[in-house]
């Protein structure tokens, strides 16, 4: 059993699960533009159903908890009839707040019981063609995507993928470069290039980030065909994780002036099962090269899920005594400190992650 002490230091932090308390003061990822519509549509995150919609002419994003105050029916179940929400059940209406509007069986005039609001989010987004969601006040900001304004970008999304693997794992994943020249062997891995390289790691607030050079095959270069460049070439990589399950990472290509960006968030939708969006822009493909990279992307993505799904446990371990660590683990070190500082928050109730 891992138990947070009141006053616990970072590296007692313990574990994190898919559907710990302390993810809620964070951005997630619920769904695309595309899947909400106008809504309202039912989302999971931390183990909980929540609803979504657009509401009114000004297709305001609302978010609340999926359960009506009344008999606890799934709100969205119900419709959007200009700018309130109702209940499918008795049909009790509420405002783009949440407050009561309307409780038809009390008949027009009725004083409404002030309880009756539906619970809100504190932070509901459009972002990159997702809709997010922060049960609490979020402590990072939502991730940026690089090379989106770049001229000639394009964007793309990857598969949209759900897995039992955690979306903490996925993201501590994202951080570690060790396992490249093993998982990634078949795509981007450089089959001699194990050593990690140890560049200096910069905690800002509530994210991480690295920047380091490292060789690249590149494939989406057309003059490595003509043999005016290299297959492998040197890039710049900077990867940021955020306190939660998001991360962000940018490629720059010198010898091409290339920049890839991806950003890369986990949805925790319950103790069993995440959902993965990776969004990405890129200035140096056309829509087939974009296309290409894509199916690549989706592709290393199913190479690191085949491991991550091995594990018996959905656990991240923030309390760094239980694992051994080397340098070359720094970044996801770092990160997992900045996982543990969110566990041991103070906006957090102390009791709410203990775990068996
Ligand atoms: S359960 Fe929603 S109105 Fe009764
Ligand atoms: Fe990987």
């Amino acid at each position: 059993m891992f138990t947070r002490e009141k006053h616990g230091v970072a590296q007692h932090g313990g574990v994190l699960e898919n559907v710990s308390p302390a993810l809620a003061a964070s951005w997630i990822a619920v769904a695309t533009n595309e899947e909400l519509g106008d809504g309202p549509l039912q989302v999971w995150a931390l183990g909980e159903p929540w609803m979504v919609a657009r509401v009114g002419a000004a297709r305001t994003l609302v978010a609340f908890a999926d359960r009506c105050p009344h008999r606890l029916a799934p709100i969205s179940a119900g419709r959007i009839i200009d700018d309130q929400i109702e209940c499918a059940y008795h049909g009790w209406r509420f405002d783009t707040e949440g407050r009561p509007a309307a409780i038809p069986a009390l008949g027009d005039g009725a004083t409404l019981p002030p309880r009756a609001c539906l619970r809100s989010v504190a932070a509901v987004a459009e972002h990159l063609g997702l809709i997010w969601i922060a049960i609490e006040d979020p402590l990072a900001p939502l991730p940026i995507l690089s090379g989106a304004s770049e001229p000639g970008a394009l964007m793309a999304r990857c598969e949209i993928v759900r897995t039992p693997a955690s979306a903490v794992q996925l993201i501590d994943n994202f951080m570690d470069a060790a396992h490249f020249p093993f998982v990634h062997a078949a795509t981007f891995g450089v089959p001699d290039a194990f050593e990690v390289s140890s560049d200096e790691i910069v905690r800002q607030d509530w994210l991480v980030r690295s920047t380091f050079s490292a060789p690249y095959q590149h494939h989406d270069d057309p003059l490595v065909a003509t043999g005016e460049h290299p297959l492998v070439q040197d890039h710049t990589v900077t990867k940021v994780g955020y306190a939660g399950c998001n991360a962000s990472l940018e490629l720059r290509f010198p010898l091409t002036r290339g920049v890839f960006g991806i950003v890369y968030a986990c949805q925790p939708e319950t103790a069993t099962s995440t959902r993965i969006y990776k969004v990405m822009a890129r200035n140096d493909v056309d829509a087939s090269g974009m296309e290409r990279c894509v199916k690549d992307e989706d592709a290393i993505l199913q190479e690191d899920l085949a491991i991550l799904e091995r594990y018996t446990t959905m656990n991240l371990m923030t309390d760094l005594t239980v694992e051994v660590h080397t340098r070359a683990d720094r970044l996801s070190v770092a990160w997992r400190r900045l996982m543990s500082d969110m566990q041991h928050h103070p906006r957090h109730g102390i009791a709410r992650d203990t775990v068996a």
